[in-house]
């Protein structure tokens, strides 16, 4: 029938449990790669060190801005934490666009609008008087030597601004501030979104040591002992590290599990030989992959009787958010009609249960892969702590974790499976990792005062 067809044809997308197994086992080499002083420069997973050195432990308080950079928003914000045993988070944010041309314009243009932004969020909550602690989510690898210091490596995603690699982050918004002159801020901390969300779940979640993000982009971080971080001096405690797994795979070791449709993917793309786990995952590449799929199979006549519009000829026309509609448990079928007709086509009964299953095989893969890096870091921290069965929370967002209906079951499933010593509870972050970014300043900002 129609699905054993699909499954066929897409033979390669369809991961073992052996496999995953063994995607599990190559990521924890990569990791210990990265964290070693000689080998790091080598390693394409680079785990960044965050200098974040705690959780959230609730005596965090004062009223923060917080920016948020790098998901499918750009968003500004106002957090007020108390600790007056209310624990209490008041959170106001704004959503602001950022045009393409300024993704991938010049990088001064960028901070400029990212400054004006926050410029008109003061002004409309009237406070452009004050000085405030600002934490800054920005969701790209960068190398930070402390928390206020963050050079970016790479841009990712849909990001390529000029004269920004390189450069220190943090040097950049304050000169963009500081060329207007009408308001002033105390930029204190610049965190991952993965930290930001660990962090943010880690506010109510004491057990909470990893960060997932499954969203526009796919990373995690995770809680490291110190003695084994080459990186940074020190071997007393732990440290947060910013694993940047999007990169695993850069240097070929994925290439046996790498479809055709991926390297197509990846020669599309505005980095090319970069990310190659993270276009396999994330929501900015799987409505893609789909389409690519579908093309060839209509190319090759087991689809819409060989038929091809322009509009599924079209980069980025199908939807990741399509995937979702597609694979819900009782419309999907009736979606997939709706989308496949909105792409111009007339699709068959037999054509929408060929798409949905397409769809159901990328999503699964995905979530499988995530699913065996994230089991190899829990792994790992479980033999950091020596104990028989670990028992830790994994702080989670982004739109394909939150928005796919099965997505996240999934995930849990594979986690559960490669790890069956281990009981993890995994966490929604519902505030975004603004909140997380507060928390951070927070803590650096009581540090700072106190050695004044
Ligand atoms: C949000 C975070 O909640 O999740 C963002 O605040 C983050 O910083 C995002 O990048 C990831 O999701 P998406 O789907 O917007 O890329
Ligand atoms: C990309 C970025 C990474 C971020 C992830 C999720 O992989 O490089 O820093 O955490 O997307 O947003």
């Amino acid at each position: 029938d129609q699905g054993q067809k699909i499954d066929k044809y897409l033979y390669h997308m369809r991961l073992s449990d052996e496999t995953l197994q063994e995607v599990s086992e190559r990521f924890r080499k990569e990791m210990e790669k990265g964290l070693g002083e000689d080998t790091n420069p080598t390693a394409s997973v680079k785990m960044l060190p965050s200098f974040v050195r705690s959780t959230p432990d609730g005596t965090e308080n004062g009223d923060f801005l917080a920016l948020d950079l790098g998901g499918t928003n750009f968003r500004v914000l106002r957090v007020k934490v108390s600790d007056n045993g209310l624990r209490k988070v008041e959170m106001e944010n704004q959503i602001y666009a950022i045009p393409e041309d300024l993704m991938r314009g010049s990088g001064v243009q960028l901070f400029d609008h990212i400054a004006e932004c926050l410029a008109n969020f003061m002004e409309k909550l009237n406070m452009k008087d004050k000085k405030l602690p600002l934490g800054f989510t920005f969701s790209f690898p960068c190398h930070q030597t402390k928390l206020d210091e963050s050079i970016l490596v790479t841009w990712t995603k849909g990001f390529k601004s000029s004269g920004v690699e390189g450069k220190d982050v943090v040097a950049m918004i304050r000169e963009a501030i500081k060329k207007r002159g009408d308001f002033d801020i105390d930029l204190v901390a610049v965190v991952n979104d993965t930290v930001g969300t660990m962090m943010t779940c880690g506010y109510d979640d004491h057990n909470c040591e990893v960060g997932l993000i499954v969203g526009t982009g796919t990373n995690a971080c995770y809680m490291e002992e110190m003695r084994h971080i080459d990186l940074v001096e020190g071997d007393e405690g732990r440290m947060c590290i910013n694993m940047e797994w999007g990169a695993f795979g850069d240097d070929g070791v994925l290439n046996d599990i790498r479809t055709e449709f991926d390297r197509e993917i990846d020669m599309g793309s505005l980095n090319p030989g970069k990310q190659l786990f993270e276009k396999m995952i994330s929501g900015m590449y799987m409505g893609e992959l789909v389409r690519l799929i579908l093309v060839k199979m209509a190319k090759e006549e087991l689809l819409f009787g060989g038929r091809l519009t322009p509009s599924l000829l079209t980069t980025g026309h199908f939807e990741t958010g399509y995937v979702s509609a597609i694979e819900k448990e009782k419309e999907g079928l009736q979606k997939a009609h709706e989308m496949l007709t909105k792409l111009g086509l007339d699709p068959s009964a037999e054509d929408c249960i060929a798409t949905q299953h397409i769809c159901q095989i990328v999503s699964t893969r995905s979530a499988n892969l995530c699913g065996a890096t994230l089991a190899a870091v829990l792994r790992r921290i479980k033999e950091n702590k020596g104990v028989d069965r670990l028992r830790s929370t994994v702080g989670v967002d982004g739109s394909v974790y939150k928005k796919h209906p099965h997505f996240a079951r999934r995930l849990q499933k594979t986690v559960r499976k490669l790890l069956p010593d281990c009981d993890i509870r995994f966490v929604r972050s519902e505030d975004g990792s603004g909140k997380g970014a507060a928390m951070v300043t927070a803590v650096a900002y009581r540090l700072a005062a106190q050695h004044k």
